[in-house]
């Protein structure tokens, strides 16, 4: 029984983490999708929002599950048991921060593998920070987000 935590800020969650959730559950018997809980970041929505967003948008994967942690990922990865972290790799320019972090991560637990999605070539440019800004000057995000998010996204920023 493999389990994988898909872990991330989730702020909102956006089509290319959803193509991840999808292939991600092929991949794992169980999935975790997991925010982080980070009062130090200046976030558009809380956790509970984002967790229920993601809940929302996942409801049709039996084997995925939505939560929240806080602290160092690999404590939480351990906690629960999980064979393998998740993350979706856009451009080089994500390479080296995730690389540095998934290096750290097998230091701090052998356990636990670090295993990268690419993601799919619709998405490659899509992140949440950007589709707020979008949003925030009154940009068109359909086709970026699931429509539910996308009202509340407009709703936050009104
Ligand atoms: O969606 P994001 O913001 O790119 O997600 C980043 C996240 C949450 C996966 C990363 O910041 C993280 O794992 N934070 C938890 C704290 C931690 O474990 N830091 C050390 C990483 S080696």
């Amino acid at each position: 029984m493999k389990k994988g935590i898909y872990p991330g800020s989730f702020d909102p969650v956006t089509n290319g983490h959803l193509d991840i959730i999808h292939r991600g559950a092929k991949i794992c018997d169980k999935l975790i999708v997991s925010v982080l809980n980070n009062p130090n970041k200046k976030s558009l929505f809380s956790v509970e929002e984002r967790v229920n967003m993601i809940k929302e948008s996942t409801k049709e994967y039996d084997n995925v599950e939505v939560n929240y942690f806080s602290g160092l990922l690999i404590n939480y990865a351990e906690e629960q048991r999980a064979d393998v972290i998740i993350k979706g790799l856009r451009a080089v320019s994500d390479f080296e921060y995730e690389f540095q972090m998934a290096l750290m991560n097998k230091k701090l637990s052998e356990k636990v593998e670090t295993i990268f999605l690419m993601t799919s070539s619709n998405n490659s440019y899509l992140s949440s920070s950007l589709l707020k800004e979008v949003a925030k000057f009154g940009g068109c995000i359909e086709g970026l987000v699931p429509d539910s998010v996308k009202e509340a996204v407009y709703n936050k920023l009104k």
